[in-house]
């Protein structure tokens, strides 16, 4: 199942519950994308630094473990769970996520998880480039300002002291880069379902993705029963 769509549309909190819900993998690209980025920038390698860069993909291990009702982030065993969504990791990831040698390597990465469980895989690409037969596609939109309160809400509960003007400038400059880039853009694939939660709680925007997938799985069995039924009247 892949969920697309900008910065702060509530692919997280929605995957993670659908995720909870199907019994599904959760998969946070983002959160693979910001590792790589807090690694760089912890080393001082800018995203033009190719030799280097290449030298660290190669060592980096991103792994996901799971912890009541998230999931945390470990770089190469560390927990970067916190790290990874610093205003700074925020600023920087776009610069970081739009080079080929960082996608190639984490779309290898996705693909392998996602051929070994069933996974809610979201991010930007997921739907058109790292999983385009994806049963399921949903692409998640919101109002500018109502994903840039979401943003501010989220940095205040973390304890930290978010600028309004500030998020909303990094949203923009963001989606702006992520659309625009050369590789694999941010884009919704022609067969995924928009979802626009502006309005919606959180509860409703998970049961609106969980409830259409689980109505689609429940005709599927209602088939595959009326199959059997028929074969063994012939
Ligand atoms: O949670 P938020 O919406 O702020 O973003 P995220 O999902 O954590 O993604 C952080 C950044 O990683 C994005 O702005 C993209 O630059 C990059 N990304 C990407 O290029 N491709 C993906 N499949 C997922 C994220």
């Amino acid at each position: 199942m892949a969920i697309d769509g900008p910065a702060a549309s509530g692919k997280t909190t929605t995957a993670r519950l659908v995720a909870g819900r199907l019994d599904y993998v959760h998969l946070d690209t983002g959160a693979m994308y910001r590792a790589v980025t807090l690694a760089c920038l912890e080393r001082g390698l800018a995203p033009e630094d190719t030799p280097a860069l290449q030298e660290l993909l190669g060592s980096l291990r991103v792994r996901f473990e799971s912890a009541g009702q998230g999931q945390r982030t470990l770089l190469n065993g560390e927990d970067v769970t916190e790290a990874i969504r610093s205003p700074e990791v925020s600023r920087k990831v776009s610069a970081y996520s739009a080079l080929g040698e960082v996608r190639s390597r984490l779309v290898r990465l996705q693909r392998r998880i996602g051929g070994q469980h069933d996974v809610v895989c979201e991010g930007r690409d997921i739907g058109t480039i790292v999983f385009p037969t994806a049963r399921f596609k949903f692409y998640l939109v919101a109002d500018l300002e109502v994903r840039a309160r979401r943003r501010y809400d989220e940095l205040l509960a973390r304890g930290l002291q978010p600028s309004r003007a500030d998020i909303l400038e990094e949203l923009q400059a963001r989606d702006r880069h992520d659309s625009t880039r050369a590789l694999s853009p941010l884009l919704k694939a022609e067969d995924a379902m928009t979802v626009d939660t502006t309005d919606l709680t959180i509860t409703e925007q998970a049961d609106r993705v969980a409830g259409f997938v689980e109505a689609a799985l429940r005709r599927d069995a209602d088939i595959r029963n009326i199959k059997e039924e028929a074969a063994r009247h012939e």
